[in-house]
């Protein structure tokens, strides 16, 4: 079987796999990690302070909550997903948040979203471009409901860079691209964008990367490893009795304070023209 993105494919998926999705993607976002490479994004936005802001892939709604936390914006987030349970989820969140009134989830595609042109002051996709189905055509609705003048923020890792260390480099190095493949749909898009962004109306403002690593312990790349390792397994690229041995060997390096991972991720941000 071919490999299937599960955020790709996720209306797809069993109800427990999604459940175990919603899981992990709030989980994700109590990391350190995901708040500190959020933040850094977050303070160059420069937007107004009643902007208008839409996350496409918004998921469970963890961006747009720390969006709505801030005390340098008060405006109003707008939030579309594919997956009905995330926007449920997400509206949930909201309200014990005590932010539901501030925030729009709604389902939709990101490939035709259903916005009039210039609608917002800025346009984020966290984590959203490695998993679609046509990148360009995301960022092209992404540019139009976007006024002139706005802001595109592009954020994601580079999952060529994702490596965790084994004894074993060959059967690593494996496993690295396994975990890749078998998770995302465009694992090298951030690399494409400096090409892509211009002939899309978005003009580069800025971009920077930021290497995520843990060395010794792991909790970040330890979430990561076990989500995916089953679709990577589903999907065939590692015998399932090898990669349990891998993920063992993860978690032991974990009680040793041996652990290593790395990933490398990118921020684009764009002014449409
Ligand atoms: C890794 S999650 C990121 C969620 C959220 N941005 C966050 O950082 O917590 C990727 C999200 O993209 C959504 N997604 C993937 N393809 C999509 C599409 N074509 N239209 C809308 N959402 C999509 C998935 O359903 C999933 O919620």
């Amino acid at each position: 079987m071919a490999a299937r993105d599960p955020h790709r494919f996720v209306n797809e998926l069993e109800d427990a796999a999604v459940e175990r999705l919603i899981a992990r993607l709030e989980s994700r976002a109590e990391d350190a990690v995901f708040t500190r490479l959020f933040d850094k994004y977050a303070a160059r936005l420069g937007l107004p302070e009643l902007a208008r802001i839409l996350e496409v892939g918004c998921g469970t709604g963890a961006v747009l909550r720390f969006l709505t936390g801030r005390d340098d914006f008060f405006g109003k987030v707008y939030g579309v997903d594919q997956c009905r349970p995330f926007i449920d989820a997400a509206a949930r969140f909201a309200q014990d948040a005590n932010v539901g009134d501030r925030v729009d989830f709604r389902v939709g595609d990101a490939h035709n979203l259903d916005f009039p042109d210039g609608m917002f002051d800025a346009a984020i996709a966290h984590t959203l471009i490695s998993h679609v189905t046509e990148p360009t055509a995301v960022l092209r609705e992404m540019a139009r409901v976007v006024r002139p003048g706005g802001t595109v923020v592009i954020f994601d890792g580079d999952y060529a860079s994702l490596t965790y260390a084994f004894p074993d480099h060959e059967f690593g190095h494996q496993m690295d691209v396994a975990l890749a493949t078998a998770s995302f749909n465009n694992p090298r898009i951030m690399r494409d964008l400096p090409r892509l962004l211009p002939d899309l109306g978005l003009a580069l403002t800025a971009a920077w990367g930021d290497a995520v690593v843990e060395i010794g312990n792991g909790s970040y790349f330890r979430s990561f490893a076990e989500t995916y390792l089953p679709y990577v397994t589903k999907a065939g690229l590692v015998a399932d009795d090898a990669a349990q041995n891998w993920l063992k060997a993860q978690r032991q390096a974990m009680e040793d304070g041996t652990f290593f991972a790395a990933c490398t991720y990118y921020t684009y941000l764009a002014r449409r023209v």
